[in-house]
């Protein structure tokens, strides 16, 4: 047997469980496994080293899969402790890829993970909110000449890494792979509306139908989670800043109050604006007995959670598992998902994998594209025609058909002069 890469897992004893449950998981996976096939015979990263952050799952596994069968040289760094599933990470390692992740690791262990992947003086970085580009540019700049290019998989990552452009701070081409339509679309409205609902139903066991939930913020993850309570009989309130969205938001049939207001109405509140402080002290003390406060944003600053902990006069651990009650000085408790850290992830799955099928095709297609391309230090869109395949090799393997434009439609569509 071939010696295993260097990596930090819990138990590769759990490898038997993980590799059983990525292979479930690639059967909802159509694209990508057409890609595996193609990649396989292809190999078109042979050579290429990938560093990778992302969230430690069957569907990542799957991803996985891919870029090796490419010829990458994969080392695989989580994106979060509490996502990490040890299971899939042993099994990864058992493959031949290097993983380093562990389940609940604390911070200076994650810090630690994401410089053993860039130890290995990756050529593509594969990245969910910015960790990876960011730590390169703070602390290891002198790996920066090998790398040619990153990918971005989060909106969070995004803002970050055009915020580092526009004070000229970016020194890579990166590939806003979240910015896709089909990301958009798929990944961050349907994926997070219904992996965040399915988090707090499985660990509250709350009935959603007859409550109020209250999401903050109404990009495309907060309108999909808004969609996902409205469909499952729940009044939806919408908390914005941005008049566009809020508009959007009241057209599409909810309420849109301030938090100031929301607090005292809402069962569940549900962040997900990418910004800090969106649930504080000074709604905490509007909020319902039993109310639930859960995150699903990347970073977990949307809760002020030592806010909660200053205001309540006692904590009651893991109530359920996931579930911390912060008890308040009249005796309400609020109920806190997950520490506050990203729920869908944390509390449950994830994205579907018929979801992560399409984002982690954009982005196997995308890292084939950035290993040959010149493109310079920057923020990047990924090209619309790797979008384009992805959902016509989804459309096709879910058998669906699509019309096809004439020759005069064609021609129609192509002049100005009618
Ligand atoms: N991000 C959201 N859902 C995910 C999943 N199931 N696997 C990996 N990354 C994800």
């Amino acid at each position: 047997m071939p010696a295993l890469p260097p990596s930090d897992v819990a138990d590769l004893g759990l490898a038997e469980s993980g590799r059983r449950r990525v292979d479930f998981a690639e059967r909802a996976m159509p694209v990508l496994g057409l890609l595996t096939r193609r990649f396989a015979r292809q190999r078109p990263l042979e050579g290429v080293r990938v560093a990778a952050c992302a969230h430690v799952t069957p569907e990542t596994a799957a991803l996985a899969r891919t870029l090796t069968a490419g010829g990458a040289e994969l080392h695989l760094a989580a994106s979060n402790p509490l996502s990490t599933q040890d299971d899939v990470a042993a099994a990864l390692v058992v493959d031949g890829i290097a993983v380093h992740a562990r389940y609940g690791v604390d911070r200076a262990g994650h810090a630690g993970h994401l410089q053993a992947a860039l130890d290995a003086r990756p050529h593509v970085l594969l990245d969910d909110g910015c960790d990876l580009v960011g730590l390169l540019h703070a602390e290891r700049p002198d790996l920066l000449d090998g790398v040619r290019a990153g990918a971005e998989q989060t909106s969070t990552g995004v803002l970050r890494l055009r915020q580092m452009a526009a004070h000229g701070a970016l020194r890579l081409p990166v590939a806003a792979v979240n910015d896709t339509p089909m990301q958009l679309l798929v990944a961050n409205r349907h994926g997070t509306g219904q992996s965040t609902l399915d988090a707090v139903m499985r660990a509250t066991g709350t009935l959603i139908a007859g409550t109020t939930v209250v999401v903050a913020g109404y990009g495309w993850c907060g309108n999909g989670i808004a969609a996902r309570a409205r469909g499952l009989g729940a009044s939806v309130v919408v908390t914005e800043v941005e008049p566009r969205r809020a508009l959007e938001a009241v057209l599409d049939g909810h309420r849109v109050l301030p938090m100031a207001r929301a607090a005292s109405l809402g069962d569940v509140f549900l962040t997900t604006t990418g910004d800090r402080d969106v649930l504080t002290a000074e709604h905490f003390a509007l909020m319902k007995d039993g109310a639930v406060l859960a995150n699903a944003g990347h970073f977990d600053v949307e809760v002020d959670v030592e806010g909660l902990l200053a205001a309540s006069v006692a904590v009651h651990r893991r109530v359920r598992p996931h579930v911390d009650a912060y008890e308040q000085p009249d005796g309400r408790r609020l109920l806190l998902l997950a520490e506050g850290r990203l729920v869908n992830l944390a509390a449950a799955d994830g994205h579907p994998a018929a979801v992560m099928d399409i984002s982690f095709a954009v982005q196997a297609l995308t890292v084939e594209w950035l290993a040959r391309a010149e493109l310079a230090p920057g923020v990047h869109e990924v090209p619309a025609a790797i979008d384009d395949e992805v959902a016509r090799t989804k459309l096709a393997a879910l058998g669906v058909e699509l019309d096809v434009l004439t020759a005069a439609q064609e021609r129609y569509l192509s002049t100005w002069q009618g």
